[in-house]
Parts: structure tokens; sequence; C-alpha cells
């Protein structure tokens, strides 16, 4: 079964990780699927031609989530080539490092809320005239399980997501009569470059502190976005959908 066949997509933040797989689930049911990411074009091309290859449909675009008018150029050349954009996922994220908060630097707080907040608040609000002049659309956010159970040495990031997760509830409260969804998943620690890349006795308390005593997998977290899009998710309006091993367990 094809979920999303005749669904156009747009996946921000997709060159690895979990929006890679996102994006791949995505063609294989029967999405078009339109890559856009900062930086790594090489990555993106070769996502674009494995899902061409696979027999999708695909296009890519560069954009960097901290310049809002790349954002709107991008969903601008999504509707051109596709048609029209049903399915937004803001995914782009970066983790900003681990101190404590005193001691943190305020550029770096300013570059996490750029790339994590603001990157999503500006996807939203070009895609949404799009979609409410369609009385149709799913806009998923990419928060965290931190947004709902904050850890130490991690707060610029976890008080993105946590805005995040706010800022999904608001928008989505503003659109669902007029037939947009707007909703959010909160990932559990998942085996990507940003987890490899973090502290490493950090990870190794987080999965201690797990119930499921391991990290997830890509797909595990993917599966989640999938539903979302679904024709099947027609009634969840401004969810945190927490794939997350059961770190946080409402
Ligand atoms: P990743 O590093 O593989 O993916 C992040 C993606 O965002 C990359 O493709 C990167 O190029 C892109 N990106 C970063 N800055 C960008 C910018 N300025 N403009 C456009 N694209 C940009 O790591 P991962 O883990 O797949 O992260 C995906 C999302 O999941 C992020 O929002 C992250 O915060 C979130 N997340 C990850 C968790 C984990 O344990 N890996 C847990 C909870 C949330």
């Amino acid at each position: 079964m094809h979920r999303l066949s005749k669904r156009s997509a747009l996946v921000i933040g997709c060159a690895s990780g979990i929006g890679a797989s996102v994006a791949r689930l995505f063609a294989r049911e029967g999405a078009d699927v339109a890559l856009a990411d900062s930086g790594r074009a090489a990555e993106t091309a070769s996502l674009q031609e494995a899902i061409i290859a696979e027999g999708g449909r695909a296009a890519s675009f560069e954009v960097d989530v901290r310049d809002e008018a790349a954002v709107a150029a991008a969903i601008e050349g999504v509707i051109a080539t596709f048609g029209k954009l049903d399915i937004l996922v803001n995914n782009a994220g970066v983790s900003g490092g681990f101190a404590p908060f005193a001691t943190q630097n305020p550029a770096d707080w300013q570059g996490v809320l750029d790339v994590n907040l603001n990157g999503v608040a500006y996807g939203m609000r070009h895609a949404l005239p799009h979609m409410l002049s369609r009385s149709h659309g799913r806009i998923i956010n990419t928060a965290s399980q931190l947004a709902h159970k904050p850890a130490p040495n991690n707060a610029m990031y976890c008080a993105s997501k946590a805005a995040v997760v706010a800022l999904t509830a608001s928008v989505a409260m503003e659109v669902a009569a007029s037939g947009v969804a707007v909703n959010a998943v909160c990932p559990g620690p998942t085996d990507t470059a940003m987890w490899r890349a973090a502290d490493p006795e950090w990870n190794a308390w987080k999965i201690s502190t797990l119930p499921i005593k391991r990290v997830g997998t890509v797909e595990e977290i993917a599966w989640a976005y999938v539903f979302l899009a679904s024709d099947e998710a027609s009634y969840m309006v401004g969810q945190s959908v927490s794939p997350n091993g059961g770190d946080v367990m409402w």
C-alpha cells in the first residue's frame, strides 16, 4: 500500500540521519519528494539518485534555513516543480554542543535558535499560504524528547526544541479547521551523525536512563513522519509524537 501516493513533500534537512530516512520512506510510500539541505550537495544528489533509481520522483534545493528568502524560494520551487506542496517536514537541526549553561557562548545560543527555531518558523510561514489556499496540508516539525524532558549541559538545544513544540501547537490551533494539520515529532536518542558527535559520556548516561536501554535507528523514527503525513493521521492536531525508547511517556 502506498500511503502517500499523489502527494508532494519537501523535507528540509535531509542530507543525512532522520531526514534522509524520512525522504526515502516518503518516496517508497509514493510521494514526490523535494530534498533540501545546506552545503551538502553531494549527499543530497546521491539521495535524489537513490530515490529515482527505486522508481520515485525527486528534486533537490540548496537551502540554509537561517535564510528566510532561501526557504521561501525552495517552497516556491517545489510548487513549480511538482505543482503543489502537500507535506512539509522542517527537520534541519544543530546540537549546539554540551557545556554548563553559564559558560555557553551567546553566539552559539543565537546559532542554535537560528536553525532549530527560526528555520521551522520560516518553513511554516511560507508553506501555509499555499496549503491554506488548497484547504489541505501537513506540516511536521522535528523537535526532540529533550523538549519534554530537558537534560543538563544542553540547555540551548532543549530550549530551542521546547519552543518548536509550543510553536507547533500554537500554529496547529490556528489552521486545523482550515484543513492543515501541524504536528511535531519528538525523537529520543537516535543513531545519527548528530548523536555520534555528541559527548560520549553524556550519550552513555542518556542510554542508561532509557527503559529500552539502546539508541534508536533512523527508520524507527521516520515511520512517525510517514504516519503524520498520511491520511490515517487526519485527527492528529498539534501533537508531539514521541518515538523515544520510553524516555518520556506522555
Ligand atoms: P543530522 O546531523 O544527520 O541531520 C541534521 C540535518 O540538518 C543535516 O542534514 C544537516 O545538514 C541539516 N542542517 C543543519 N543546519 C542546517 C541549515 N542551517 N540549513 C539547512 N539544513 C541544515 O542529525 P539528525 O540526528 O538526523 O537530526 C535531524 C533532526 O532530528 C534535528 O532537528 C535534530 O535536532 C533532531 N533530533 C535528533 C536526535 C538524535 O538523537 N539524533 C534526537 C532528537 C531530535
